[in-house]
Formats: structure tokens, C-alpha cells, sequence
């Protein structure tokens, strides 16, 4: 970074709101509160300012970003040849954690769309993210509010720990109530193609077509060669300092292979309902799926502040929100996935 900021806490009073309106039309980039993430919030069709946010985060230029608008009618001014399904999960998930891949506009420069024709155009329902986009009267561009690689910040603290002195300001909204990022989705022809599994499920999307196709990045490594639909899905991602093993089977196999590969230094991740008799230090991440992408990457955080060298985690379900829960962790293990 050239010049350390000095970064300001705001609330999110509309005063303070009306306030992070004003620096995002002069160029700079602010923390901004969604229901899913934290994100990085910058004038979409500013290129000098959607460079800023790159440059916080140490972003690949090739990974694009996500538009946000306040009004379903913005779609049109920022995306066109909007298909019918697009219109109908608009309709259905709007506002709400559902991104859609559409051809973008050219008010959208390519520094925002990482090089590419598209544009992610995301509706969100938090309050405060849309005063804050309907504020500043511009598309907003926002990528999660981490550093490149690092667990996505589910409350304002996370993002000073990782935007301190790189940005002017973050809007503090509490934490999220989603907890993982929004759902990304492209058409092709009658179908929905699932690029990032979120809050909206395969289960719910199948209300607005029963054409889904599940694209191989969601659970499988793909090269940081290959030619992808979704290029964020490549990069390393969500991954703590600590070594993250996901550990598939039941409870009772769970401990044994715990117990007899346990190191010093070693935690474990388990779900709220886990009893173990071992001693070991342990994270918990919830009980069901819901609560698991409320709390994962505070969890995953969590693995460096106790200073865990390797970490065991239960694999969660892959059912609704489960699957999203089980893509973030397969990245933040790195692919590490062991059947006991
Ligand atoms: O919930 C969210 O989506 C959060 C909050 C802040 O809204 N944002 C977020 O942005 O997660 P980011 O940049 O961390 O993740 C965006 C993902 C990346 O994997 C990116 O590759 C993909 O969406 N994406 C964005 N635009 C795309 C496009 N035009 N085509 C394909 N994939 C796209
Ligand atoms: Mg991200």
C-alpha cells in the first residue's frame, strides 16, 4: 500500500450512512454491512476508484467483482439481454443473497468486470447496504471485505483486523445474518447454472426452473490454468494460517482418528451437539447448517487467534445452505478431505 489511511469506525445512523455516501462518490472505497458478508464498497462505474478496492485487497485484477444495486429496475442500466429465468429469480430471491451473471453494460468498466463481458448483479436486503447505494446514487461495486485469500468478515472488527490503515471508513452494521457470501448464478438457455453455492439452495432455485446445473467448481480443485465460468472459484481462499483436515464419518470415527493422530498444537472443529472425551482445544461452529454459515469463517478465524497448528472439522451436510457451508471449507482446507 502507498499511503496508510486512517481507517474510521461509522454506525450505521443515516448521518453516517449519508457520510460513507459522500466519500464512495469522491472515489474511495468503504466496509460495507450485506446480510451474507461484509463487503468492500466502491463506485461501480469509477474505474480509478474499483482499482482502490483491488489494491486494498490484494486481489487478482482477473477476479471480478459484484455489482449492487438499491432497485431491481438498476438491472437494466447495468446488464442487458436479461433472459426470462433471470427476471423470474429476481421475482422470487430479490432482495436477497442471490448473485446473477448477465452481459454487462458499457457504464460497467472492465477493470470491474475482471476483463470480462459480464457483469454479477447482486440485490441485497440489507438496509444499510442499500441507503448506502441509494445514497451515493451508483452501482456499487463489492467484493467481500477480507484480504485476498483470508475468511470472508462476518462483523465490522473483522474487517478493521484485515483493512486497517487501507481504507477511510467502515460502516459498522453488526454481524451478519447469512453468514456466507450470496449465490452466484448464470443462464444458459432454460437452465440455472450454480458457479457458487450460497443461501439460496439448489433446493430453492428449483422453485424458478427444474434445469440446474451444478458447475464442477463448487466441489471439485480446479487448475489455476483452467478456463473457469466463475474465475474466483480457482484462487486459494477463506484459508486460516492453521492447516484445516476435513474429517468425513461419524462422530464415534471422528474421535478415534482425532485421538490417534493428535498432535500439540492441534484443535479440533465440531458441531454444537459433538461430545468428545478428548482434550484437545476445540472450536464449535453450530448445530445445523443455518448456524454453520453463520459462524464458519468466524471459526475459521478463530483457528489462528488460538494459535492451532492442524485442525480436525466435521464435515457438515451438504443439504441447503449445508453445500455452501461445505464449498467455503473444502477451500479453507484446501481440497484436504479424509474419509475415516
Ligand atoms: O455475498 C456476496 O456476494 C458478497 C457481498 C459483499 O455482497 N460479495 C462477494 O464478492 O462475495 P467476492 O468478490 O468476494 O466474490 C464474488 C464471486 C467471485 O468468485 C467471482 O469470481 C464471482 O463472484 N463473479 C463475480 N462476477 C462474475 C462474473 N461476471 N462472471 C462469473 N463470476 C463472477
Ligand atoms: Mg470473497
Amino acid at each position: 500500500m502507498k499511503n496508510r489511511l486512517n481507517t474510521v469506525m461509522l454506525s450505521n445512523s443515516d448521518d453516517d450512512i449519508k457520510y460513507a455516501a459522500e466519500l464512495i462518490k469522491n472515489g474511495e472505497v468503504v466496509g460495507m454491512p450485506t446480510e451474507t458478508v461484509y463487503g468492500l464498497a466502491a463506485d461501480a462505474t469509477n474505474p480509478e476508484a474499483v482499482k482502490k478496492i483491488f489494491e486494498a485487497k490484494g486481489r487478482p485484477s482477473d477476479n471480478p467483482l459484484i455489482v449492487h444495486i438499491c432497485d431491481a429496475s438498476m438491472m437494466e442500466e447495468i446488464a442487458c439481454e436479461i433472459p426470462k429465468l433471470a427476471y423470474k429469480s429476481a421475482e422470487r430471491f430479490w432482495p436477497g443473497p442471490l448473485t446473477m451473471v448477465l452481459p454487462k453494460r458499457i457504464i460497467i468498466p472492465k477493470v470491474t468486470s475482471g476483463g470480462l463481458e459480464t457483469v454479477g448483479v447482486r440485490l441485497p436486503s440489507d438496509e444499510t447496504a442499500r441507503k448506502l447505494i441509494s445514497y451515493s446514487g451508483k452501482p456499487i461495486a463489492a467484493p467481500s471485505a477480507n484480504l485476498s485469500g483470508s475468511p470472508s468478515p462476518t462483523t465490522a472488527a473483522y474487517v478493521y483486523a484485515d483493512m486497517n490503515g487501507r481504507i477511510p471508513a467502515i460502516i459498522d452494521g453488526g454481524s451478519c445474518n447469512v453468514g456466507v457470501e450470496s449465490t452466484v448464478i448464470s443462464f444458459e438457455n432454460d437452465a440455472i447454472r450454480l458457479l457458487r453455492p450460497g443461501y439460496v439452495s439448489v433446493e430453492m432455485l428449483s422453485e424458478v426452473t427444474e434445469n440446474i446445473i451444478i458447475d464442477k467448481g463448487v466441489l471439485e480443485q480446479l487448475a489455476l490454468t483452467a478456463k473457469v465460468s466463475s474465475p474466483g472459484m480457482k484462487y486459494k481462499h477463506y484459508s486460516p494460517k492453521a492447516e484445516i483436515y476435513i474429517i468425513k464419518g461419524n462422530l464415534s470415527d471422528f474421535e478415534k482418528y482425532v485421538s490417534e493422530n493428535l498432535k500439540d498444537d492441534d484443535a479440533v472443529m465440531i458441531f454444537d451437539c459433538d461430545e468428545l472425551s478428548l482434550d484437545v482445544k476445540t472450536i464449535m461452529y453450530g448445530r445445523n447448517s443455518e448456524q454453520q454459515a453463520k459462524r464458519l469463517f468466524s471459526a475459521l478465524r478463530e483457528c489462528d487467534e488460538i494459535g492451532a497448528d492442524r485442525v480436525f472439522a466435521r464435515c457438515p451436510s451438504t443439504e441447503g445452505v449445508g453445500l455452501a457451508v461445505y464449498n467455503r471449507l473444502l477451500r479453507a482446507a484446501a481440497f484436504r478431505v479424509i474419509e475415516v
